[in-house]
């Protein structure tokens, strides 16, 4: 899209307010702007959980407050992760589980759509509905906190091994999605934890990988979608494993201090994915509040924490109110989800460790023998949902002459193992660790078990049985002459192809949780065009965790539709069969770019690290990805993101833009109030010992000192401890005060509406997209703020509005540490993908608006 064709070239003059930051009497260091990490104040709607919070952890000891805090050790409970407890109180720990798309290690769950298929379907109410069935299940199990969703893989690159579990590059779009799952979720009492927070963006070196980002880019793309989190009150976010500007994610004072509990003013805990604390005083300093699984350390504790951090707040390295806040924020997690209906905590009723009824209590130590699964039916009935998703997120890329939707065809043939049932039963592969059978979720600890798989070879036959269609069925990829004469022999060819990706512990056919091309697997190319050479009727449906090279199948005559159905869990054959045959119409859009090779995304995974002991990357593309970067560098991909067809056909009229009369924007000001404390310090080392007579399970980490006569050396920390242990009032970040970040950054400046009719024969749904242009070079010609899903009869027109807010319409001003509206000329686009712009107008300067 190229702006100088507008017809309009008014512009935009806006004053913008001066938003400078008061110099500090003495200036700190950068370094030391990050600390101390803030405590919460529990304002808003998070102040009756903080109530209860805060009464019940000044009622707790020392120890007793480490407990909550730490990880009792990998495999040590029944749970991922499962912190200690205050039996004191008959207050059990905290039981963590995998993963975004349903309870993982377990049986009777679900296995929803991927993140990537939700977000295709465009829907708030289908992402909303899917975060509250899965929020059922993992509170049906007694668990506590579901670890995703996830917003960390954003997408920078196409084949980032774990893009999959999240939503989509575009951080709007993630933004919308992660809000609505979180509600989701917690409105069934489980604590969400937005992960992996940040610039976790490839698998490859991901333990040590240093990432260089602006300031600018790190708002406005990979922080927003985890302002959005915050914003609908998640409960935790886990920091990741990677380096940002030289510090690990989980001890890292501009992300975790500065810019998530400052100025996103985050009101939950930050836990450390699983092994990515590295230091004690580091971490505790640094911005962490809960560490997973919490063993790995060295003697006496085996551990960072446990008795390391009693150590640690005993000799006063870290403050009491750093304690303190850490638990207060778990807990007030725990009690903002735990209202309504959901305020009695169900017990755990699994097993992560065992699929038999009986097994260890305590798996690590492989001791105290019990019945540790009940095998509770978790499902609910949700498969209909996860049809219904699965089909709502089909994206049919291509549908020439009407093939689609089939009707009655004399006969159908089915070719490629990603049409058939997995050998062995669709677990057959722990954690979908292989390609066998059909693809229906990527791998690693973003998988859960199936509880069945109906496969599209099932599917289909089942429909052509009841329409009396002759069905045929190739299984494999290889035998090309096989497929062929198959093919030839049908009214219709379907091909079935997929591309993997998941998670680096798992290597697949040489990927190492990325993918090594964006090319098909297991020769699915080559069967598709083996397929497409004889029959002219040839159907593409493609299994894939993001996008693969088309171009060829887009061009190819023969080839009649394509279909992308991306990852859609335990209904995939159901839920594509009722797009084939056109009892849903198709409402999918694509959640990303389909470029004609890798180099045309621009951002470049790193799989050779010039220094592979210590990588460093730098973002130089800044926030150009995906479709942004794409149009900068004038490249035509296959299908761009958004994009999408349906059986029927919108057009759009009448855009109207309406100036809102906002209040003006205020800068956050002011100081916090002091660090408090919550119950007393007792420092004497009884205090703080295991009673005489405890009998620890071996291996298992506890928040006990060992030794009454001296205590251990914890590990150190190179960030400054002045800094870190200032317990004063601290000042308030322009952008921040409240959750999300300053409240005026979501007042609606404009409201944008416009007419979407169904100009077809067939009840359909639209996507209508709203893009921005901010102004200038250095903004994408337009980045999504908007999109509606539309469901119109024949004939049926409605109007559509969509909100602009500031934020909206803002840049990320480094200098003032604020958002600004900048004086640029802004356009606006609405359209039904990134390229397919149906209407346009300017955003004029409203008069008498204050910025
Ligand atoms: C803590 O709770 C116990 C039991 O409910 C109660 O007896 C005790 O007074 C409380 N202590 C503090 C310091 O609040
Ligand atoms: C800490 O948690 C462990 C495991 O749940 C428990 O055995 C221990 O008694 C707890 N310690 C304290 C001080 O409550
Ligand atoms: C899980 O099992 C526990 C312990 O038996 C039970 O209290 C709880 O109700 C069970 N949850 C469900 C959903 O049945
Ligand atoms: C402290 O942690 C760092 C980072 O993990 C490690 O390299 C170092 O060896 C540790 N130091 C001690 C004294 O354990
Ligand atoms: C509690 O559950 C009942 C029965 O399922 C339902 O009608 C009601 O809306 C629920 N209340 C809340 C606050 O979720
Ligand atoms: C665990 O304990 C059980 C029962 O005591 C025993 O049969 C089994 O061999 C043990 N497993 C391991 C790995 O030690
Ligand atoms: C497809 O063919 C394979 C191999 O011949 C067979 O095992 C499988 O059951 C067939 N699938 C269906 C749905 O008939
Ligand atoms: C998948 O997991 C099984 C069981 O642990 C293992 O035997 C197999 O080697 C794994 N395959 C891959 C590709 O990792
Ligand atoms: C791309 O990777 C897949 C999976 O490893 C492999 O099957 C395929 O042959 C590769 N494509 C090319 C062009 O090398
Ligand atoms: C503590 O923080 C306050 C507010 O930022 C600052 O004015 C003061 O100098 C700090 N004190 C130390 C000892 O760093
Ligand atoms: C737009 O914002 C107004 C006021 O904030 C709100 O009431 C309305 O529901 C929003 N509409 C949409 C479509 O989001
Ligand atoms: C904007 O809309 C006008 C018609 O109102 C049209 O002439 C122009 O081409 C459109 N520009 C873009 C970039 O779509």
């Amino acid at each position: 899209m190229i702006l100088n064709v507008l017809s309009s070239s008014f512009l935009v003059t806006v004053s913008v307010a001066a938003l400078t930051v008061t110099a500090a009497e003495t200036p700190l260091s950068p370094a030391a702007a990050f600390f101390p990490s803030p405590w919460a104040d529990g304002g808003g709607e998070w102040a009756e959980a903080y109530a209860k919070a805060r009464a019940f952890v000044a009622n707790l000891t020392v120890t007793e407050k480490v407990n909550l805090t730490t990880g009792t050790g990998w495999e040590a409970d029944r749970c991922i992760g499962m912190t200690g407890s205050v039996p004191r109180l008959g207050f059990r720990g905290f039981c963590l589980e995998d993963g975004p798309l349903g309870v993982r290690y377990t049986d009777h769950n679900s296995a929803f759509p991927a993140g990537i298929n939700v977000a295709a379907t465009f829907s708030r109410d289908l992402m909303r509905r899917r975060g509250e069935a899965m929020g059922e299940e993992f509170n049906g199990k007694g668990i506590d906190v579901q670890l995703g969703p996830v917003a960390g893989p954003l997408g920078r690159v196409p084949q980032g091994g774990r893009n999959w579990e999240g939503f989509s590059p575009d951080p709007y779009l993630t933004g919308v999605a992660m809000a609505e799952t979180v509600r989701g979720i917690q409105s069934r009492g489980v604590i969400a934890c937005a992960k992996h927070y940040i610039l976790n963006e490839q698998e490859h070196y991901r333990n040590r990988m240093d990432v260089q980002i602006d300031d600018r880019t790190m708002h406005e793309l990979y922080l927003w979608p985890f302002a959005d989190a915050v914003r609908a009150g998640v409960g935790s976010v886990m920091c990741s494993y990677n380096k940002i500007h030289g510090d690990y994610a989980c001890e890292n004072g501009w992300t975790n201090n500065y810019l998530l509990k400052n100025e996103l003013n985050f009101q939950g805990f930050v836990m450390s994915d699983w092994g990515a604390q590295h230091t004690t005083l580091g971490s505790a300093l640094g911005g962490l509040d809960m560490a997973m699984p919490g063993d790995g350390g060295r003697p006496p504790y085996g551990a960072l924490w446990g008795g390391a951090l009693t150590e640690a707040v005993l000799k006063g390295e870290v403050p009491q109110w750093r304690l303190d806040d850490m638990v207060v924020r778990i807990m007030a997690a725990y009690y903002k989800v735990r209202t309504g209906n959901y305020t009695t905590r169900p017990e755990i009723n699994f097993s992560a460790w065992t699929k038999y009824a009986v097994g260890p209590l305590y798996s690590a130590s492989n001791q105290t023998y019990t019945v540790v699964n009940e095998f509770v039916d978790v499902q609910a009935g949700h498969g209909k949902l996860i049809r219904e998703i699965g089909a709502k997120s089909v994206v049919l890329l291509k549908n020439e002459n009407s093939i689609l939707p089939l009707k009655r065809p004399a006969s159908i043939a089915v070719i490629g193992e990603d049409a058939q049932d997995t050998p062995g039963g669709p677990n057959a592969c722990p954690e979908r660790n292989c390609t066998k059978g059909t693809l229906a979720m990527g791998y690693g600890s973003g998988t859960a078990d199936y509880p069945y798989l109906i496969s599209p070879a099932t599917a289909v036959k089942l429909q052509a049985a009841s329409d009396n269609t002759v069905f045929t069925n190739i299984s494999g990829n290889w035998d090309l002459d096989a497929a062929k004469a198959t093919a030839s022999n049908a009214s219709v060819a379907i091909v079935f192809v997929m591309a993997h990706a998941g998670e680096n512990f798992i290597t697949i056919d040489g990927n190492a949780g990325d993918r090594n091309n964006l090319t098909l697997w297991n020769g699915g190319d080559e069967l598709i065009k083996a397929v497409a050479s004889v029959n002219p009727n040839t159907i593409v449906v493609l299994h894939t965790v993001g996008p693969v090279i088309i171009e060829y199948a887009k061009q190819h005559p023969n080839i009649s539709a394509i279909l992308w159905a991306g990852l859609p869990g335990q209904e995939t054959g159901n839920g594509l069969v009722d797009v084939l045959y056109g009892k849903v119409n198709p409402q999918g859009r694509s959640p990303f770019t389909w470029g004609k090779s890798v180099e045309d995304y621009g951002a470049k995974l790193t799989f050779q690290a010039s220094n592979p002991l210590a990588p460093s990357q730098t973002f130089n593309e800044g926030i150009f990805i995906d479709y942004r970067y794409f149009d900068k560098a004038g490249i035509e991909p296959t299908y761009s993101f958004g994009s999408g067809l349906s059986y029927t056909s919108f057009s759009y009229l009448d855009i109207n833009v309406l100036v809102q009369s906002p209040t003006t924007y205020t800068a956050a000001s002011g100081l916090t109030s002091p660090a408090p404390t919550y119950g007393t310090l007792d420092r004497t080392a009884a205090a703080n010992m295991a009673p005489a007579g405890f009998k620890r399970i071996s291996p298992y980490v506890y928040p006990w000192l060992v030794n009454n006569s001296s205590l251990f050396a914890v590990n150190g920390t190179s960030i400054s401890p002045t800094a870190g242990v200032n317990g004063t009032a601290q000042p308030l970040l322009p952008a921040g005060g409240a959750p999300g970040g300053n409240p005026g950054l979501y007042d609606v400046i404009y409201t944008v509406s416009a007419v979407i009719k169904n100009t077809g024969k067939l009840a359909g749904t639209e996507i209508p997209q709203l893009y921005v242009q901010l102004g200038g070079k250095d903004n994408a010609f337009g980045v999504l703020r908007g999109f509606d899903e539309v469901a119109l009869e024949a004939n049926e027109q409605k109007t559509v509005t969509f909100n602009l807010t500031r934020r909206d319409i803002s840049n990320w001003n480094s200098s003032s540490q604020n958002w600004e509206i900048t004086n640029k000329e802004k356009f606006v686009f609405i359209g039904s993908s990134a390229l397919a712009i149906r209407l346009n107008s300017t955003l004029p300067a409203p008069p008498a608006l204050n910025w």
